[in-house]
């Protein structure tokens, strides 16, 4: 059984290549960095080096791939900022990243699955699909049409045996904020146990994806305890 995980290189995807390998999937694992593709490499992994905003180089990479698993996981977050404040390419970028390739990807592997009549696809949506965030509106907008996507192309996929799920990521402690906030913010935002892990992420999806194949899970939630869902606010702690 073969795998594709996009964003394989870090944080969740990296997390769910790992956990498909130890499950005894052939994880072709994709990503940009070239030494954490290597790490993978040498765990047993195969690995596609390639930028995602490259039609044409994802192509190439997906030569001669017949995946039964695909996971849709690689995203970055543009500057946050107002909408009015961000240039043309930083919405360009996040859009080709966080959706353009996402459906690139797919119309690639799920004609596939379609002809084999069976896979999983997975999505990494975020609760910035589901609910405003302040500074967001890009990838906020982004990850809304990836969870719309997703719920509609699962209408398309079940009569021929696909299985579509949406993950809806609250806040998980990963590099995704790395190069956007100061490391200071960064360690105070997951500070006291207050965010998800990437390991948790992929037992969940290892979990649905060893589910009998009559169980679809459209979607799962999985944030923080004290993350509210509909804001992303934190509770104050007692
Ligand atoms: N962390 C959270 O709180 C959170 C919450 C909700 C949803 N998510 C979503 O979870 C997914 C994984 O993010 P993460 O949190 O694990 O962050 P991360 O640690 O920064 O990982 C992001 C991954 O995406 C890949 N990627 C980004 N741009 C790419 C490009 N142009 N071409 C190829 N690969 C690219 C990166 O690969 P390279 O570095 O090798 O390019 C990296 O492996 C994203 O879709 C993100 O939006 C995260």
């Amino acid at each position: 059984m073969q795998a594709i995980v996009t964003g394989a290189t870090s944080g969740i995807g990296r997390a769910i290549a790992l956990a498909l390998h130890g499950a005894g999937y052939e994880v072709i694992a994709f990503g940009r960095q070239k030494d954490a593709l290597a790490e993978l490499q040498a765990l047993g992994l195969k690995t596609r080096a390639v930028d995602l905003s490259d039609r044409a180089a994802l192509a190439a990479a997906l030569d001669g791939l017949a995946a039964d698993v695909l996971v849709n996981n690689a995203g970055m977050m543009p500057r946050m900022a107002p909408f009015c404040d961000l240039s043309d390419d930083e919405i360009d970028q996040a859009v080709a990243v966080n959706l353009g390739s996402v459906l690139a990807m797919t119309r690639a592997v799920a004609p596939g699955m379609r002809a084999r009549g069976q896979g999983h696809i997975f999505f990494t949506g975020s609760t910035a699909g589901h609910a405003p965030f302040a500074n967001l509106s890009v990838y906020c907008a982004t990850k809304a049409a990836v969870g719309g996507f997703a719920q509609a192309l699962r209408l398309d996929m079940a009569p021929h045996g696909v299985r579509v799920t949406e993950i809806v990521a609250g806040r998980v402690e990963t590099s995704l904020y790395k190069d956007l906030l100061p490391e200071a913010a960064r360690a105070a935002m997951y500070a006291g146990n207050s965010a998800v892990q990437p390991h948790d992420v992929a037992s969940m999806l290892t979990a649905v994806l060893a589910l009998p194949q009559y169980v679809d899970v459209a979607r799962f939630d999985i944030l923080p305890t004290h993350q509210a869902t509909a804001t992303g606010a934190q509770k104050k702690d007692k």
